[in-house]
């Protein structure tokens, strides 16, 4: 299953592919996760990354492509594949096309959560990460066990820097101006659906696999 999840930031693309992972035994590939561990370790990826990031800016066309270039060729991604956040431009879209269609691959879905602005705001402050394994929780949407601790490994829980209500406005505008019209690049895609991400969690993943086994032909 080749799937590619669209939707601003804080519509619950992580949460879904956490599921869909599950289900469906395929790697999520996260430019975002991937921009994130290179910080981490201190990369020079990372350290360009980082400049973008904290602002809510996009990391340039060229940076981007090229590690997914990089990782759409790898060994386990050549059965099936979550896409996460990207592509986020045109330029992106045409680049990824293209690359699939050197590796001989059709998407089977593209899901847009869509979700309204107010809500993602709700959404990215009460956002934690598992700072090991990176599994997300809300504070009040859903909550760990015990405060500050995964459920799945007991790692401690953290909030993203870039979930500062100045970054996520701006990374809502950047969302506006740069890859909200790639909906227009993909509506017309047989493959395209749009999904109420205002539903609870479970919901939202019902009706993604329910598009993605219609889409399927099962
Ligand atoms: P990235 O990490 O991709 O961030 P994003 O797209 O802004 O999306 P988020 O990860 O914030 O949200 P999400 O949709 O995954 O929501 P989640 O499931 O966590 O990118 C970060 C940065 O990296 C960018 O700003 C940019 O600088 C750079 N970058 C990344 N990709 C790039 C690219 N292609 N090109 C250039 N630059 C790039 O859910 C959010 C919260 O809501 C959680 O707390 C969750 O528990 C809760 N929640 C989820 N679903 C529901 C629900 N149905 N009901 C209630 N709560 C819910
Ligand atoms: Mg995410």
């Amino acid at each position: 299953m080749y799937i590619l999840l669209m939707g601003p930031p804080g519509a619950g693309k992580g949460t879904q592919a956490e599921r869909l992972i599950e289900k469906y035994g395929i790697p999520q590939i996260s430019t975002g996760d991937m921009f994130r561990a290179a910080v981490k370790n201190g990369t020079p990826l990372g350290l360009e990354a980082k400049k973008h990031m904290d602002n809510g800016t996009l990391v340039p066309d060229e940076v981007t492509i090229g590690i997914v270039r990089e990782r759409l060729a790898q060994p386990d991604a050549r059965d099936g594949f979550i896409l996460d956040g990207f592509p986020r431009t045109t330029a992106q879209a045409v680049a990824l096309d293209a690359i699939l269609r050197e590796l001989n691959i059709t998407l089977d879905g593209i899901i847009n959560i869509a979700v309204p602005n107010e809500e993602l705001v709700r959404r990215t402050s009460g956002r934690l990460i598992c700072r090991t394994c990176g599994a997300t929780y809300h504070k009040a949407f859903n909550p760990p066990q015990k405060a500050g601790v995964c459920d799945k490994d007991g790692g401690e829980l953290y909030q993203r820097d870039d979930d500062q209500e100045a970054v996520v406005k701006e990374r809502l505008a950047v969302y506006g101006q740069q890859t909200k019209p790639l909906i227009d690049y993909y509506k017309n895609n047989g493959h395209y659906v749009e999904i109420d991400g205002l539903q609870d969690m479970e919901d939202v993943f019902k009706d993604i696999v329910t598009a993605l086994e219609k889409k399927d032909g099962q």
